[in-house]
Protein backbone atom coordinates (compact mmCIF):
# COMPACT_ATOMS: atom_id res chain seq x y z
CA UNK A 1 0.00 0.00 0.00
CA UNK A 2 1.26 3.53 -1.16
CA UNK A 3 1.25 6.77 1.19
CA UNK A 4 -1.32 8.98 0.90
CA UNK A 5 -2.28 12.34 1.57
CA UNK A 6 -6.41 13.31 2.66
CA UNK A 7 -6.68 16.68 2.32
CA UNK A 8 -9.95 17.55 1.00
CA UNK A 9 -11.93 21.08 3.11
CA UNK A 10 -15.17 20.95 0.69
CA UNK A 11 -18.41 21.18 2.96
CA UNK A 12 -20.97 19.47 1.73
CA UNK A 13 -24.34 19.75 1.80
CA UNK A 14 -26.29 16.35 0.25
CA UNK A 15 -30.06 16.33 -0.23
CA UNK A 16 -33.80 17.49 -0.68
CA UNK A 17 -33.98 20.87 0.13
CA UNK A 18 -30.23 21.97 0.93
CA UNK A 19 -30.61 24.96 -0.89
CA UNK A 20 -31.24 26.44 2.87
CA UNK A 21 -27.93 26.77 3.55
CA UNK A 22 -27.21 28.97 0.20
CA UNK A 23 -27.63 32.23 1.93
CA UNK A 24 -24.87 31.38 4.55
CA UNK A 25 -22.67 29.25 2.76
CA UNK A 26 -21.89 32.27 0.64
CA UNK A 27 -22.63 35.25 3.12
CA UNK A 28 -19.18 34.04 5.19
CA UNK A 29 -17.59 35.34 2.08
CA UNK A 30 -19.42 38.43 1.63
CA UNK A 31 -22.51 39.58 -0.56
CA UNK A 32 -20.79 40.30 -3.90
CA UNK A 33 -21.56 37.61 -5.84
CA UNK A 34 -20.39 36.46 -9.14
CA UNK A 35 -23.00 33.63 -10.60
CA UNK A 36 -22.47 31.69 -13.20
CA UNK A 37 -24.39 28.91 -15.67
CA UNK A 38 -24.21 27.19 -18.73
CA UNK A 39 -26.60 27.14 -21.35
CA UNK A 40 -30.17 27.52 -19.69
CA UNK A 41 -31.06 24.77 -18.18
CA UNK A 42 -31.29 26.05 -14.72
CA UNK A 43 -33.69 28.87 -16.61
CA UNK A 44 -35.87 26.11 -17.87
CA UNK A 45 -36.12 23.71 -14.65
CA UNK A 46 -36.91 26.73 -12.17
CA UNK A 47 -33.56 26.70 -10.16
CA UNK A 48 -32.21 30.06 -11.49
CA UNK A 49 -35.45 31.76 -9.84
CA UNK A 50 -35.79 29.93 -7.29
CA UNK A 51 -31.63 30.69 -6.38
CA UNK A 52 -32.46 34.68 -7.64
CA UNK A 53 -35.22 34.64 -4.55
CA UNK A 54 -32.73 33.80 -2.27
CA UNK A 55 -29.56 36.06 -3.53
CA UNK A 56 -32.80 39.45 -3.82
CA UNK A 57 -34.03 38.12 -0.14
CA UNK A 58 -30.23 38.66 1.18
CA UNK A 59 -29.39 41.61 -0.04
CA UNK A 60 -26.92 40.02 -2.05
CA UNK A 61 -25.13 42.19 -5.26
CA UNK A 62 -24.92 39.58 -8.18
CA UNK A 63 -23.43 39.98 -11.23
CA UNK A 64 -23.82 36.55 -13.81
CA UNK A 65 -21.54 34.87 -16.41
CA UNK A 66 -23.94 32.90 -18.23
CA UNK A 67 -23.25 30.53 -21.46
CA UNK A 68 -20.56 28.56 -19.88
CA UNK A 69 -20.27 26.05 -23.00
CA UNK A 70 -20.17 21.57 -22.25
CA UNK A 71 -16.13 21.23 -22.49
CA UNK A 72 -15.63 25.03 -20.99
CA UNK A 73 -13.37 27.24 -22.97
CA UNK A 74 -10.53 29.41 -22.05
CA UNK A 75 -12.63 32.51 -23.78
CA UNK A 76 -15.34 31.75 -20.67
CA UNK A 77 -12.99 31.85 -18.15
CA UNK A 78 -11.10 35.04 -19.14
CA UNK A 79 -14.82 36.83 -19.33
CA UNK A 80 -15.27 35.36 -15.91
CA UNK A 81 -12.48 36.61 -14.10
CA UNK A 82 -12.33 40.39 -15.90
CA UNK A 83 -16.29 40.51 -14.15
CA UNK A 84 -14.71 39.53 -10.76
CA UNK A 85 -11.84 42.19 -10.68
CA UNK A 86 -13.82 44.45 -11.94
CA UNK A 87 -16.73 44.51 -9.51
CA UNK A 88 -14.57 43.40 -6.66
CA UNK A 89 -16.43 39.69 -6.18
CA UNK A 90 -16.57 38.21 -3.00
CA UNK A 91 -17.65 34.89 -3.92
CA UNK A 92 -18.03 32.98 -7.04
CA UNK A 93 -21.37 30.87 -7.01
CA UNK A 94 -21.55 28.15 -9.81
CA UNK A 95 -24.40 26.33 -11.07
CA UNK A 96 -24.75 23.74 -13.17
CA UNK A 97 -22.34 20.46 -14.22
CA UNK A 98 -18.97 19.60 -14.15
CA UNK A 99 -18.25 22.53 -17.02
CA UNK A 100 -19.59 25.17 -15.06
CA UNK A 101 -17.72 24.26 -12.21
CA UNK A 102 -14.57 23.93 -14.06
CA UNK A 103 -14.91 27.30 -15.75
CA UNK A 104 -15.73 28.98 -12.08
CA UNK A 105 -12.65 27.52 -10.41
CA UNK A 106 -10.05 28.29 -13.11
CA UNK A 107 -12.33 32.04 -12.73
CA UNK A 108 -11.71 31.87 -9.05
CA UNK A 109 -7.85 31.03 -9.41
CA UNK A 110 -7.61 33.73 -12.30
CA UNK A 111 -8.48 35.96 -10.04
CA UNK A 112 -5.44 36.16 -8.26
CA UNK A 113 -2.58 34.86 -11.10
CA UNK A 114 -0.30 38.15 -11.89
CA UNK A 115 -0.52 38.13 -15.82
CA UNK A 116 -2.63 38.28 -18.23
CA UNK A 117 -2.50 35.00 -20.40
CA UNK A 118 -5.11 32.83 -18.12
CA UNK A 119 -4.34 29.99 -20.92
CA UNK A 120 -0.67 30.30 -19.63
CA UNK A 121 -1.69 29.94 -16.06
CA UNK A 122 -3.89 26.62 -16.82
CA UNK A 123 -1.01 25.28 -18.72
CA UNK A 124 1.63 25.75 -16.99
CA UNK A 125 1.03 26.69 -13.25
CA UNK A 126 1.03 23.43 -11.14
CA UNK A 127 -0.68 22.55 -8.08
CA UNK A 128 -3.55 24.45 -5.91
CA UNK A 129 -3.70 28.32 -6.44
CA UNK A 130 -4.79 31.39 -4.07
CA UNK A 131 -8.30 31.61 -5.23
CA UNK A 132 -11.19 33.56 -4.40
CA UNK A 133 -13.99 31.22 -2.30
CA UNK A 134 -16.12 28.94 -4.46
CA UNK A 135 -19.44 27.93 -3.93
CA UNK A 136 -21.42 25.65 -6.16
CA UNK A 137 -24.91 23.81 -6.45
CA UNK A 138 -24.48 20.74 -8.88
CA UNK A 139 -27.08 19.80 -11.01
CA UNK A 140 -26.06 16.48 -12.61
CA UNK A 141 -24.12 13.42 -11.44
CA UNK A 142 -20.76 12.87 -13.68
CA UNK A 143 -17.89 14.72 -13.25
CA UNK A 144 -16.98 15.02 -9.22
CA UNK A 145 -16.07 18.77 -9.79
CA UNK A 146 -17.87 19.17 -6.40
CA UNK A 147 -15.56 17.52 -4.31
CA UNK A 148 -11.70 18.02 -5.68
CA UNK A 149 -9.61 20.70 -6.47
CA UNK A 150 -9.66 20.17 -10.58
CA UNK A 151 -10.49 21.71 -13.57
CA UNK A 152 -10.57 20.83 -17.25
CA UNK A 153 -10.31 23.89 -20.06
CA UNK A 154 -10.56 23.36 -23.47
CA UNK A 155 -8.44 25.95 -26.30
CA UNK A 156 -10.95 24.89 -29.24
CA UNK A 157 -7.80 27.20 -31.60
CA UNK A 158 -4.80 25.21 -30.59
CA UNK A 159 -7.03 21.71 -30.17
CA UNK A 160 -6.26 21.32 -26.63
CA UNK A 161 -8.39 20.05 -23.68
CA UNK A 162 -6.25 20.64 -20.22
CA UNK A 163 -6.37 19.52 -16.88
CA UNK A 164 -5.65 21.90 -14.13
CA UNK A 165 -5.91 22.22 -10.29
CA UNK A 166 -7.07 25.30 -9.31
CA UNK A 167 -9.19 25.00 -5.99
CA UNK A 168 -11.88 23.06 -3.87
CA UNK A 169 -14.93 24.26 -3.65
CA UNK A 170 -15.59 25.73 -0.23
CA UNK A 171 -19.34 24.67 -0.13
CA UNK A 172 -21.07 22.16 -2.51
CA UNK A 173 -24.98 21.88 -2.53
CA UNK A 174 -25.85 18.35 -3.70
CA UNK A 175 -29.24 18.11 -4.49
CA UNK A 176 -30.44 15.09 -6.13
CA UNK A 177 -33.69 16.17 -7.51
CA UNK A 178 -32.12 18.83 -9.21
CA UNK A 179 -30.73 16.07 -11.59
CA UNK A 180 -34.09 14.90 -12.58
CA UNK A 181 -34.52 16.80 -15.64
CA UNK A 182 -31.18 15.49 -17.01
CA UNK A 183 -31.89 14.45 -20.47
CA UNK A 184 -31.19 10.49 -21.06
CA UNK A 185 -28.23 10.72 -23.06
CA UNK A 186 -26.31 13.09 -20.39
CA UNK A 187 -27.56 10.60 -17.46
CA UNK A 188 -25.84 7.79 -19.70
CA UNK A 189 -22.67 9.71 -20.31
CA UNK A 190 -22.57 10.40 -16.59
CA UNK A 191 -23.04 7.55 -15.22
CA UNK A 192 -19.99 6.14 -17.83
CA UNK A 193 -18.04 9.41 -16.55
CA UNK A 194 -18.28 8.08 -12.95
CA UNK A 195 -17.29 4.82 -13.73
CA UNK A 196 -14.55 5.66 -15.60
CA UNK A 197 -13.34 7.62 -12.65
CA UNK A 198 -13.58 4.74 -10.64
CA UNK A 199 -12.01 2.21 -13.54
CA UNK A 200 -8.64 4.72 -14.28
CA UNK A 201 -7.44 4.01 -10.64
CA UNK A 202 -9.01 0.20 -9.62
CA UNK A 203 -7.10 -0.87 -12.61
CA UNK A 204 -3.34 -0.31 -10.50
CA UNK A 205 -0.98 -2.61 -10.00
CA UNK A 206 -1.40 -2.15 -6.04
CA UNK A 207 -2.56 -5.16 -5.32
CA UNK A 208 -3.29 -4.61 -1.40
CA UNK A 209 -5.22 -1.49 -1.13
CA UNK A 210 -8.25 -3.18 0.33
CA UNK A 211 -10.77 -0.49 1.56
CA UNK A 212 -10.07 1.68 -1.88
CA UNK A 213 -10.99 -2.08 -4.13
CA UNK A 214 -13.88 -2.33 -1.69
CA UNK A 215 -15.28 1.32 -2.06
CA UNK A 216 -14.55 1.22 -5.71
CA UNK A 217 -16.40 -1.87 -6.59
CA UNK A 218 -19.27 -0.65 -4.28
CA UNK A 219 -19.87 2.74 -6.16
CA UNK A 220 -19.69 0.83 -9.58
CA UNK A 221 -22.18 -1.74 -8.14
CA UNK A 222 -23.91 1.25 -7.43
CA UNK A 223 -23.93 2.52 -10.74
CA UNK A 224 -24.53 -0.62 -12.29
CA UNK A 225 -27.87 -0.93 -9.99
CA UNK A 226 -29.30 2.73 -10.15
CA UNK A 227 -28.36 4.43 -13.76
CA UNK A 228 -30.87 2.03 -15.49
CA UNK A 229 -33.29 3.06 -12.58
CA UNK A 230 -32.75 6.39 -13.54
CA UNK A 231 -32.83 6.08 -16.98
CA UNK A 232 -36.35 4.18 -16.86
CA UNK A 233 -37.54 6.97 -13.90
CA UNK A 234 -35.87 10.30 -14.31
CA UNK A 235 -37.96 11.47 -11.15
CA UNK A 236 -36.59 8.30 -9.04
CA UNK A 237 -35.34 10.14 -6.25
CA UNK A 238 -33.11 7.23 -4.96
CA UNK A 239 -31.71 6.58 -8.19
CA UNK A 240 -30.52 10.08 -8.57
CA UNK A 241 -29.21 10.58 -4.59
CA UNK A 242 -27.65 7.01 -5.15
CA UNK A 243 -25.70 8.52 -8.55
CA UNK A 244 -24.77 11.90 -6.86
CA UNK A 245 -23.38 10.05 -4.06
CA UNK A 246 -21.49 8.00 -6.00
CA UNK A 247 -20.27 10.78 -8.51
CA UNK A 248 -18.83 12.91 -5.47
CA UNK A 249 -16.64 10.29 -3.89
CA UNK A 250 -15.65 8.83 -6.86
CA UNK A 251 -13.27 11.65 -8.61
CA UNK A 252 -12.40 13.10 -4.85
CA UNK A 253 -9.10 10.65 -4.73
CA UNK A 254 -10.74 8.52 -1.77
CA UNK A 255 -11.17 4.86 -4.31
CA UNK A 256 -7.49 5.18 -4.59
CA UNK A 257 -5.53 5.99 -1.81
CA UNK A 258 -3.29 3.68 -0.94
CA UNK A 259 -2.89 2.71 -4.54
CA UNK A 260 0.11 3.45 -7.27
CA UNK A 261 -1.23 6.44 -9.57
CA UNK A 262 -1.96 5.14 -13.20
CA UNK A 263 -1.69 8.79 -14.98
CA UNK A 264 -5.98 7.63 -15.97
CA UNK A 265 -5.15 6.42 -19.51
CA UNK A 266 -8.69 6.72 -20.81
CA UNK A 267 -9.45 10.33 -19.83
CA UNK A 268 -5.95 11.06 -21.36
CA UNK A 269 -7.14 9.28 -24.01
CA UNK A 270 -10.89 11.31 -24.43
CA UNK A 271 -9.56 14.52 -23.75
CA UNK A 272 -8.05 14.51 -27.37
CA UNK A 273 -11.27 13.32 -28.60
CA UNK A 274 -12.99 16.03 -27.08
CA UNK A 275 -9.93 18.87 -27.99
CA UNK A 276 -10.32 17.58 -31.96
CA UNK A 277 -14.36 17.17 -32.08
CA UNK A 278 -16.05 18.75 -29.27
CA UNK A 279 -17.53 15.16 -27.96
CA UNK A 280 -19.56 14.93 -24.46
CA UNK A 281 -16.90 13.46 -22.35
CA UNK A 282 -18.56 10.54 -20.71
CA UNK A 283 -19.37 9.16 -24.06
CA UNK A 284 -16.21 9.31 -25.26
CA UNK A 285 -14.35 7.43 -22.31
CA UNK A 286 -17.36 4.71 -22.85
CA UNK A 287 -16.23 4.24 -26.16
CA UNK A 288 -12.87 3.85 -24.97
CA UNK A 289 -12.87 1.62 -21.84
CA UNK A 290 -13.75 -1.75 -23.22
CA UNK A 291 -11.00 -1.25 -25.73
CA UNK A 292 -8.19 0.23 -23.91
CA UNK A 293 -9.44 -2.74 -21.62
CA UNK A 294 -8.88 -5.92 -24.59
CA UNK A 295 -5.80 -4.05 -25.82
CA UNK A 296 -3.79 -4.29 -22.57
CA UNK A 297 -5.01 -7.72 -21.55
CA UNK A 298 -3.59 -8.73 -24.84
CA UNK A 299 -0.74 -6.58 -24.53
CA UNK A 300 0.06 -7.89 -21.00
CA UNK A 301 -1.74 -11.23 -19.81
CA UNK A 302 -0.10 -11.09 -16.27
CA UNK A 303 -2.92 -7.89 -15.60
CA UNK A 304 -5.51 -10.70 -16.15
CA UNK A 305 -5.91 -10.81 -12.17
CA UNK A 306 -7.07 -7.21 -11.85
CA UNK A 307 -10.01 -8.39 -14.61
CA UNK A 308 -10.53 -11.41 -13.18
CA UNK A 309 -11.06 -9.94 -9.56
CA UNK A 310 -13.63 -6.97 -11.55
CA UNK A 311 -15.55 -9.80 -13.17
CA UNK A 312 -16.50 -11.24 -10.03
CA UNK A 313 -16.38 -8.77 -7.80
CA UNK A 314 -17.96 -5.89 -9.95
CA UNK A 315 -20.47 -8.15 -12.60
CA UNK A 316 -20.80 -11.17 -9.86
CA UNK A 317 -19.63 -13.48 -12.55
CA UNK A 318 -18.55 -17.20 -11.98
CA UNK A 319 -16.11 -19.50 -13.35
CA UNK A 320 -12.90 -21.27 -13.05
CA UNK A 321 -11.55 -20.53 -16.81
CA UNK A 322 -9.65 -17.27 -15.86
CA UNK A 323 -9.01 -15.93 -19.09
CA UNK A 324 -12.63 -16.29 -20.22
CA UNK A 325 -13.62 -14.40 -16.84
CA UNK A 326 -11.91 -11.33 -17.66
CA UNK A 327 -13.32 -11.22 -21.25
CA UNK A 328 -16.84 -11.92 -20.12
CA UNK A 329 -16.11 -8.27 -17.32
CA UNK A 330 -15.26 -6.67 -20.05
CA UNK A 331 -18.08 -7.59 -22.11
CA UNK A 332 -20.55 -7.10 -19.33
CA UNK A 333 -19.21 -3.88 -19.14
CA UNK A 334 -19.81 -3.07 -23.00
CA UNK A 335 -23.35 -4.23 -23.18
CA UNK A 336 -23.81 -1.89 -19.57
CA UNK A 337 -23.15 0.91 -22.00
CA UNK A 338 -24.97 -0.36 -24.93
CA UNK A 339 -28.11 -0.88 -22.74
CA UNK A 340 -27.45 2.66 -21.34
CA UNK A 341 -27.86 3.83 -25.22
CA UNK A 342 -25.01 5.17 -25.35
CA UNK A 343 -23.46 5.33 -28.97
CA UNK A 344 -20.60 2.89 -28.74
CA UNK A 345 -18.17 3.76 -31.95
CA UNK A 346 -16.18 6.50 -32.71
CA UNK A 347 -17.76 6.09 -36.68
CA UNK A 348 -21.16 6.84 -34.74
CA UNK A 349 -20.11 10.20 -33.76
CA UNK A 350 -18.78 11.15 -37.30
CA UNK A 351 -15.09 10.47 -35.88
CA UNK A 352 -12.56 8.99 -38.32
CA UNK A 353 -8.98 8.24 -38.30
CA UNK A 354 -7.20 11.64 -39.52
CA UNK A 355 -6.04 13.53 -36.37
CA UNK A 356 -5.30 10.07 -34.77
CA UNK A 357 -1.75 10.59 -34.22
CA UNK A 358 -1.86 14.16 -33.08
CA UNK A 359 -4.55 13.17 -30.92
CA UNK A 360 -1.88 9.64 -29.64
CA UNK A 361 0.87 12.37 -29.18
CA UNK A 362 -0.73 14.48 -26.93
CA UNK A 363 -2.85 12.16 -24.57
CA UNK A 364 0.70 11.01 -23.64
CA UNK A 365 2.50 14.07 -23.65
CA UNK A 366 5.44 14.11 -20.96
CA UNK A 367 5.59 10.41 -20.94
CA UNK A 368 2.21 10.00 -18.84
CA UNK A 369 1.39 7.00 -19.85
CA UNK A 370 4.21 4.84 -19.26
CA UNK A 371 3.16 5.13 -15.27
CA UNK A 372 -0.52 3.41 -16.52
CA UNK A 373 -1.49 0.06 -14.58
CA UNK A 374 0.10 -1.49 -18.23
CA UNK A 375 2.63 1.19 -19.88
CA UNK A 376 0.81 2.75 -22.94
CA UNK A 377 3.04 4.01 -25.64
CA UNK A 378 1.76 6.13 -28.91
CA UNK A 379 1.41 3.68 -31.44
CA UNK A 380 -0.69 1.61 -28.48
CA UNK A 381 -3.35 4.59 -28.07
CA UNK A 382 -3.79 4.73 -32.11
CA UNK A 383 -4.23 1.11 -32.17
CA UNK A 384 -7.04 1.59 -28.90
CA UNK A 385 -8.70 4.87 -31.43
CA UNK A 386 -8.77 2.14 -34.48
CA UNK A 387 -10.14 -0.38 -32.22
CA UNK A 388 -13.19 2.10 -31.84
CA UNK A 389 -13.72 2.95 -35.10
O1 LIG B 1 -25.35 24.11 -20.13
P1 LIG B 1 -26.68 23.74 -19.59
O2 LIG B 1 -27.81 24.44 -20.28
O3 LIG B 1 -26.76 23.87 -18.09
O4 LIG B 1 -26.94 22.20 -19.97
C1 LIG B 1 -26.08 21.16 -19.57
C2 LIG B 1 -25.18 20.67 -20.70
O5 LIG B 1 -25.79 20.82 -21.94
C3 LIG B 1 -26.89 19.93 -19.26
N1 LIG B 1 -27.41 19.90 -17.89
C4 LIG B 1 -26.73 19.99 -16.72
N2 LIG B 1 -27.57 19.89 -15.69
C5 LIG B 1 -28.81 19.74 -16.21
C6 LIG B 1 -28.72 19.76 -17.61
N3 LIG B 1 -29.80 19.63 -18.40
C7 LIG B 1 -31.00 19.50 -17.81
N4 LIG B 1 -31.16 19.45 -16.47
C8 LIG B 1 -30.10 19.58 -15.63
N5 LIG B 1 -30.27 19.50 -14.31
O6 LIG B 1 -25.99 18.85 -19.43
C9 LIG B 1 -25.05 19.20 -20.43
C10 LIG B 1 -23.67 18.80 -19.97
O7 LIG B 1 -23.24 19.61 -18.91
P2 LIG B 1 -21.72 19.56 -18.44
O8 LIG B 1 -21.53 20.50 -17.32
O9 LIG B 1 -20.82 19.70 -19.62
O10 LIG B 1 -21.61 18.03 -17.94
P3 LIG B 1 -20.60 17.30 -17.01
O11 LIG B 1 -20.95 17.48 -15.59
O12 LIG B 1 -20.52 15.92 -17.54
O13 LIG B 1 -19.19 18.05 -17.24
C11 LIG B 1 -18.32 17.69 -18.28
C12 LIG B 1 -17.04 18.49 -18.21
O14 LIG B 1 -16.31 18.21 -17.00
C13 LIG B 1 -14.98 17.75 -17.32
C14 LIG B 1 -15.20 17.11 -18.68
O15 LIG B 1 -13.99 16.92 -19.37
C15 LIG B 1 -16.12 18.10 -19.35
O16 LIG B 1 -15.39 19.23 -19.81
N6 LIG B 1 -14.46 16.90 -16.27
C16 LIG B 1 -14.19 17.46 -15.07
C17 LIG B 1 -13.61 16.77 -14.04
C18 LIG B 1 -13.25 17.38 -12.74
N7 LIG B 1 -13.46 18.63 -12.53
O17 LIG B 1 -12.76 16.72 -11.86
C19 LIG B 1 -13.24 15.36 -14.17
C20 LIG B 1 -13.88 14.70 -15.34
O18 LIG B 1 -13.12 13.57 -15.66
C21 LIG B 1 -14.06 15.53 -16.55
O19 LIG B 1 -12.89 15.57 -17.35
ZN1 LIG C 1 -14.16 12.05 -16.32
Amino acid sequence: MENFIHDIPTKVYFGKGQISHLDEALRQFGTRVLMTYGGGSIKKTGLYDEIMKILNDGGFTVFELSGIDPNPRVESVEEGVKICRENKVDVVLAVGGGSTLDCSKAICSGYYYEGDDLWYMIKNVKGRKKSLPLVDILTISATGSDFDAGGVISNMKTNEKLGASFTYPSVSILDPTYTFTVSRYQTAAGAADIMSHIMEGYFSVTPDSELSDGLAETILKTVIKNAPIALAEPENYSARANLMHAESIACSGIPEFGKKYTGWPCHAMEHQLSAFYDITHGVGLAILTPRWMRHILKKDPSCQWRFVRFARNVWGLEGYDEAELAQKGIDALEKFFTDCGIPMTLTDLGIGTEHFEAMAAQANGGGRLSGAFVPLTEEDVVEIYKACL
